[in-house]
């Protein structure tokens, strides 16, 4: 009984995997011109999710805007394509990025700046397109490294056709 409960479990997520990404995490500190990745963090969802690209760019936070300004990336955005291949992934989506030249300026070494990332995704029958955006706070510094940081999964902004 219990054996053939736990197989068709196994058996259901094998061929039905769906999933949704909810956030990310990032290293802490980032050094210009280096490479790192950071992870798309994803939970189990009802249906399949056909994620289409990722987008990431940097703003210095001010008084009034500590997290960067909703449905904007700052400077030195970049993509990257997400696919079938990426999408439905429960085990979460690792991305490798380079971190900009541009950040070695005084304006930003040593200072802490928003990373914001955004994913757009098509949802459901329909297709409908779906941009969602988290962020985070690293600083800029010699190194890549220190603890990860997480967006968490509510409180970044959506893009949603179904929204009026
Ligand atoms: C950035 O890194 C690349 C590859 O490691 C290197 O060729 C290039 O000289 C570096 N640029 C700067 C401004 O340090
Ligand atoms: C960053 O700037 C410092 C000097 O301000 C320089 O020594 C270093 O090579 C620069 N690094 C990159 C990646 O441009
Ligand atoms: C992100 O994914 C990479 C590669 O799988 C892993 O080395 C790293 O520990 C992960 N970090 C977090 C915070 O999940
Ligand atoms: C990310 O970089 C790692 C190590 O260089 C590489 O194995 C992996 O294929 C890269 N992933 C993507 C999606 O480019
Ligand atoms: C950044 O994320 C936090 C939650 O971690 C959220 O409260 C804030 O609204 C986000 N900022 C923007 C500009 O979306
Ligand atoms: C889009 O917005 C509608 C209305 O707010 C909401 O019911 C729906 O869940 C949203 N879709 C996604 C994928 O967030």
């Amino acid at each position: 009984m219990r054996f053939s409960t736990l197989t068709t479990a196994t058996l259901a997520s094998v061929s039905l995997a769906s999933a949704r990404i909810i956030g990310f995490s990032a290293p802490s500190t980032l050094a210009p011109n280096s490479t790192f990745t950071f992870n798309l963090t994803t939970e189990n969802y009802i249906q399949r999710v056909a994620d289409v690209a990722v987008s990431w760019g940097y703003t210095l936070p001010t008084e009034t805007n500590p997290t960067g300004y909703k449905y904007s990336l700052g400077s030195f955005a970049e993509s990257a394509y997400l696919g079938p291949d990426r999408s439905n992934i429960i085990t979460g989506v690792v991305v490798n990025a380079t971190v900009p030249v541009g950040l070695n300026s005084s304006s930003y070494f040593g200072k802490d700046v928003v990373l914001s990332v955004a994913v757009t995704s098509l949802y459901g029958a329909s297709g409908g397109p779906v941009t969602q955006g988290w962020n985070v706070t690293v600083r800029i510094g010699a190194e890549d490294g220190g603890e990860w940081v997480d967006s968490g999964r509510e409180g970044g902004w959506i893009e949603n056709g179904s929204c009026q």
